[in-house]
């Protein structure tokens, strides 16, 4: 989900990895949503963006697509083609912030061909970096943060004017409720919505609480219409993102009535029927039982949850600010499976923070094979300037040591998922249907509820946004094969 760390093993749960900083939009989407209409026609300039990093991240991306489609820039797909080039950026890993330097030499040399090419820094190492990306980057004529996409045409217009500028302003309301988004990353079945900005945890090893503020809800009545607007324009799935998609919280203004993430699920899987729903990230510290009921209760809400652990030993934890132990975490899991027994977990796991000794590393492990992940994203510590670990903890673990863990989590983690999907041999799934699979056109590929992508045959009358029945015949530690049961 986050960067290209090689070594996220398992089914992508969501930016698969090889889309990271590809650029992709859908043209359709400038014509015929409701949402879409009153876009301004184009002032025959083009803008191309590129996104690293979370879902979070992307789904900003389409909100900066749409703001820009208001002010009369066409997205391309085409590098050469921009007259305004933007990187929405991740700070979470040095690994991420590398691959965004890199990307902006290139950007550079397309400016020195292109005189008047205005380049854009956005997301979280904007916000991070704020005026000190100028200084450091003399290319880049703008660094928005990511609440101040709004303002990003001020910015053009200035940097049309040669004004290099920086709005890295955080904001305690803004959830852009009122943008429809426009869809870039599109197969036209599944699709993010964003339901809220920002956290309030402090895990000690985390940037976001820094490049992201303070966490606000997003109107539930504009998240319900979105969802609404897909479904009538042919997607079949959406996934609600939030940092902390448990600490959901909405107070109508006009009753006063305070809306749960457990409510908000409610609202979007009466939606319909057909639209299936998704959410992501869970916190352990603050799922709760209604929340699980409610997934039990409806049929289209995906039996799958996000549950980063971080680590498996309660001592970390605690230096990890994580808020809850071991034992808590188990209990929850516990949770899960009592009230729905198909359902799939998958983690996050961070090896080698600091001060990890070798038996809280074997902890991580025991998890890992006790909670049957049916898959994770794994990382090792990289420390991130101005966090609470950065200031609190030396980074002592040495290099060697945190990859040799993280081979080890790996491998684990691929044992296990490996064993869960043997599991599934001889099931049937009903699985929404996305597209070709990625090694053959013959082949659909589509997940079920319990996210596992499945690659099965085609056969006639099918095509994507369909749901069919697939029997599984094959496993491998990623993937499901199958073959159609009935459509
Ligand atoms: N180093 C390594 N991994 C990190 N993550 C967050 N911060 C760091 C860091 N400093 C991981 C966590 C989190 C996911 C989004 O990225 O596992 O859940
Ligand atoms: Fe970072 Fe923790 Fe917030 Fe997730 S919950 S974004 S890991 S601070």
């Amino acid at each position: 989900m986050y960067d290209n760390n090689p070594t996220l093993v398992g089914i992508k749960k969501e930016i698969d990895e090889a889309k990271q900083g590809q650029v992709f939009f859908d043209e359709k989407a400038l014509a015929g949503s409701p949402f879409s209409e009153g876009k301004k026609p184009s002032n025959g300039k083009h803008f191309y963006i590129e996104s690293y990093g979370c879902a979070m991240n992307f789904s900003d991306s389409e909100i900066v697509a749409s703001i820009l489609a208001d002010v009369g820039f066409r997205p391309t797909r085409q590098l050469e083609e921009a007259d305004l080039i933007l990187v929405n950026t991740c700070s979470i890993r040095e690994k991420a912030e590398e691959t965004v330097r890199q990307r902006l030499n290139v950007f550079a040399k397309m400016k020195r061909k292109r005189p008047g090419t205005m380049v854009g820094v956005l997301g979280c190492m904007a916000e991070r970096l704020k005026s000190k990306f100028l200084e450091e980057e003399k290319l880049v004529d703008m660094v928005i943060g990511p609440d101040a996409y709004r303002d990003l045409p001020n910015l053009v217009a200035g940097a049309e004017e040669g004004e290099r500028g920086v709005n890295v302003l955080l904001s305690r309301e803004e959830t852009y409720a009122d943008i429809s988004p426009l869809r870039l990353d599109d197969n036209g079945v599944t699709a993010f919505i964003s339901i809220m900005r920002g956290c309030n945890n402090m895990c000690s090893f985390c940037v976001v609480p820094f490049t992201r503020g303070r966490e606000r809800s997003r109107d539930c009545f504009s998240i319900v219409s979105e969802a609404q607007d897909l479904y009538s324009r042919g997607y079949r799935e959406v996934t609600l993102l939030g940092q902390n998609v448990d600490s959901y919280c909405w107070e109508n203004p006009e009753t006063q009535e305070v809306v749960n993430f457990a409510n908000l699920l409610e609202m979007v899987a009466q939606v319909h029927p057909d639209l299936r729903v998704r959410f992501s990230t869970s916190h352990p510290k603050d799922i709760t039982d209604e929340v699980l009921h409610t997934m039990a209760r409806y049929e289209n809400i995906c039996k799958y949850i996000h549950l980063p652990v971080q680590s498996g030993n309660s001592v970390v934890l605690e230096r990890m600010n994580r808020t809850y132990d071991r034992e808590w975490y188990m209990q929850r899991v516990e949770a899960i499976y009592r009230i729905i027994p198909e359902c799939a977990i998958s983690s996050d796991i961070i090896a080698g923070f600091c001060g990890e000794q070798e038996h809280e590393h074997q902890d991580t492990l025991s998890m890992v094979e006790w909670a049957n992940y049916s898959m994770s994203y794994m990382f090792f510590y990289s420390e991130r300037p101005g966090t609470l670990a950065a200031r609190k903890y030396p980074d002592d673990i040495p290099e060697e040591v945190k990859k040799r863990r993280l081979q080890e989590i790996v491998d684990k983690q691929s044992e296990v998922s490996l064993r869960h999907n043997k599991a599934d041999i001889g099931k049937t799934f009903k699985v929404l249907i996305e597209g070709d699979s990625k090694k053959s056109n013959k082949q659909f590929k589509g997940r079920n509820s319990q996210n596992k992508m499945i690659v099965f045959s085609k056969v006639n009358g099918l095509k994507p946004g369909d749901y069919a029945w697939v029997k599984v015949t094959g496993a491998t530690s990623a993937t499901l094969m199958g073959e159609i049961a009935f459509p």
